[in-house]
């Protein structure tokens, strides 16, 4: 059964080849399950070599992982690591069916980054964002086929998190966004169809949750007291979720619903101390375990 407002499937293109922008843990995630799942090429771009080869070597060291807890054998492991390669240029793109960018949640550099590709890519090739809260509208204004853009939300920890948000902006079209929910069933999740406003559904919910967590914070309770309080309501302590997202993205997400939606969404002075200090979060993870960091600590 189609999700409610998706269409016709036959209206899907064929995926054969990926490209993502990007090459920060995000993208790095992406590229991994865009080759884990459809089994195709997928190349990765960032603006410099170090980058591109931290992005690569991590989906590879992801790959050994798999191999070395015996999820996946050696044949399968060699194929998934050739799939996964790197460029500092977007060459690579000139044939991709589809290209996705998680790249720094800015609307100007959202943009570039889509005026860049379209100059690469076929006019059929599928533009995808994994924005978490900007409009897809407003992203493909500017572009030649903006009916070939569409929203692609994932949630981190990629390969675990099940859903995935479909955005369509006001000018994408039935094939985009039936290939949107075919790639979206090639990669086994659970696809829904989300209106292009600020946030969409699930960074919305999350932003009351995350906003008024840190407004109690804000006003003075201890972090610790804080999270006793919501244990069991929530997967994971929320400023260790907050480090999983990463402050600079959760403070943009805040002001992004600040800015739709007024003073039901709080903007946390200490979020935005957070992220002055570029820290990682409230807490650095020592050997897989939240430590909290007393720099952040002290600075609240
Ligand atoms: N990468 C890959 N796999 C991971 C992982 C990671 N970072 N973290 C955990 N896993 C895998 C583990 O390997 C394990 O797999 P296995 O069952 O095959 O061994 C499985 O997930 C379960 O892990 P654990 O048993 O260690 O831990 P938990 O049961 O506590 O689950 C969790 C971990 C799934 C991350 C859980 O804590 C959770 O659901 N947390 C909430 C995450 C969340 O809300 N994410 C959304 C954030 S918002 C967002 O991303 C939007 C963006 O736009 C800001």
């Amino acid at each position: 059964k189609r999700p409610a407002g998706a269409p016709d499937k036959a209206l899907a293109r064929k995926v054969t080849k990926v490209g993502v922008v990007g090459a920060g843990l995000m993208a790095s995630q992406l590229a991994l399950l865009f080759a884990r799942n459809l089994r195709v090429p997928v190349v990765m771009t960032d603006l410099d070599e170090e980058r591109v080869a931290k992005g690569v070597a991590y989906v590879h060291a992801e790959i050994a992982k798999s191999l070395e807890a015996g999820k996946i054998g050696r044949d399968r492991a060699n194929h998934l690591t050739s799939l996964v390669t790197g460029s500092t240029t977007k060459d690579g793109f000139a044939d991709a069916d589809l290209v996705i960018e998680a790249v720094f949640e800015e609307m100007s550099v959202k943009k570039q980054v889509w005026a860049e590709v379209e100059a690469v890519v076929s006019p059929e090739c599928i533009l995808a964002s994994n924005t978490s809260s900007l409009s897809i509208t407003e992203m493909a204004e500017e572009l030649q086929h903006p009916e070939r853009v569409v929203g692609l939300h994932f949630f981190n920890p990629v390969a675990v998190m099940p859903l995935l948000e479909i955005i369509p902006g006001d000018k994408t079209d039935d094939a985009a966004l039936a290939t949107a929910f075919a790639t979206g069933k090639g990669l086994k999740k659970t696809t829904i169809l989300v209106k292009d406003s600020a946030s969409f559904i699930v960074n919305r919910l999350l932003g009351r949750f995350m906003g008024e967590f840190s407004k109690i914070v804000d006003e003075g309770t201890p972090v610790q007291v804080a999270e006793k309080a919501v244990a069991g309501l929530a997967p994971m302590p929320p400023f260790v979720l907050l480090g999983l997202v990463g402050p600079a993205i959760a403070l943009h997400n805040s002001e992004t619903l600040h800015r739709a939606f007024g003073d039901r969404f709080h903007v946390s002075p200490n979020l935005q101390k957070m992220v002055e200090l570029k820290k990682p979060g409230y807490y650095q993870i020592v050997d897989g375990k939240p430590v909290v960091d007393p720099e952040v600590e002290a600075a609240f």
